[in-house]
């Protein structure tokens, strides 16, 4: 199954889900090594990214061992939005996505993210001025609506497209849901229904049956996968190839495995520095450990050290000895 995208084919249709503290530099070079059709940039504020901001630019760095990486901006003003736009374009985003599913009150007090659900109109200019303002592909992602009375993202998804968006990603679930409740799959395929622009299916997918039943409901052209990949960056890749051919690709053997972890682990440092990278990455530990026997106790210890060499130590030591068992 090929999406197209502006002049980009992408052959497996299993995509990283944009994700604020997750899917930075480091998070995404091992989730595009393993391979996936397109990962996205934690989103950023269109008016930290115009301000250039420390933060923003480091949300927004990429490398050339990232075959395909969409920038997400949020924000609410469509002058600066369009110019968020265009400073990423020019530092050499091949991909814009437009943020209109963050359900946090930080963001859509501010009326950007998922408030935007609740004003068509305004969406509209949005969406409007960032395509305007870039040739590279514009993308729109969302939620069913801002709650069970107002699933509206059919009738946005309408105006996307005939504004000049090229793809649409669906988290089946309203904002007034946050993460409650199950992620509505079968809604998905009325948005897929209103456009003609591919649709990705997101929200719940932890398994590759997961997965093959979100397409099966939405008849979407692919999926997103956020959650899932927690402490896993090889699950999307897994994913693309067991809608492909039906095939469960193995996990990464034990030193595999412990490889990954460490180059996540020093990537963090080197992104972040030690004091905060040790921070950052305490998390990502806890998920890995997480899906092993024994992960508990290696993630009550990484928690509480501060110093980089000593986790790293506490790293090996933890994949030398433990017993891998095969995840979803
Ligand atoms: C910690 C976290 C941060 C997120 N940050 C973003 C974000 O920056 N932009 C966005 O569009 N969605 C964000 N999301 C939503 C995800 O992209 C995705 O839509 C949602 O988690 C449902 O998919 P999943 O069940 O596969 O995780 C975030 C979700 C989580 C859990």
């Amino acid at each position: 199954m090929i999406t197209k995208l502006g002049t980009f084919d992408i052959d497996l249709p299993v995509f990283l889900a944009p994700m604020a503290g997750i899917t930075d530099l480091p998070f995404r070079r091992l989730v595009s090594r393993f391979g996936a059709g397109l990962v996205f940039s934690e989103m950023v504020a269109s008016k930290a990214m115009v301000a250039e901001t420390r933060r923003s630019l480091r949300i927004v760095k990429s490398s050339d061992d990232e075959p395909l990486m969409a920038v997400q901006l949020a924000g609410c003003d469509p002058e600066i939005m369009a110019e968020a736009a265009k400073l990423n374009e020019a530092m050499g985003a091949r991909i814009i996505d437009i943020n209109m599913g963050c359900p946090v009150k930080k963001v859509t007090s501010g009326m950007a993210g998922s408030s935007l659900m609740r004003d068509l109109s305004h969406a509209a200019k949005i969406l409007k001025a960032t395509v305007e303002a870039v040739s590279v592909p514009v993308t729109l992602k969302m939620r069913t609506g801002w709650d069970d009375d107002n699933r509206n993202a059919p009738e946005l998804a309408k105006i996307a497209e005939d504004t000049g968006i090229q793809m649409l990603t669906v988290h089946g679930r309203t904002r007034c849901q946050f993460f409650k409740g199950a992620a509505d799959w079968q809604f998905i395929g009325e948005v897929k229904d209103a456009v003609d622009i591919p649709v990705l299916a997101n929200g719940d997918i932890q398994t590759r049956e997961n997965a093959a039943e979100a397409l099966r409901q939405s008849e979407a052209d692919g999926v997103m996968i956020g959650r899932g990949s927690y402490g896993r960056p090889w699950f999307v890749a897994q994913v693309a190839e067991y809608l492909k051919s039906g095939t469960r690709l193995a996990d990464p053997d034990r030193e595999a495995q412990q490889a990954v972890v460490k180059e996540h682990y020093l990537d963090l440092i080197k992104l972040y520095g030690e004091h905060v990278g040790v921070r950052v990455a305490r998390k990502h530990l806890g998920w890995y450990g997480q899906r092993l026997p024994g992960g508990e106790a290696f993630r009550s210890k990484v928690v509480r050290m501060d110093d980089y060499r000593q986790v790293c130590d506490e790293i090996d030591q933890f994949y030398e000895d433990v017993e891998l068992k095969e995840s979803a």
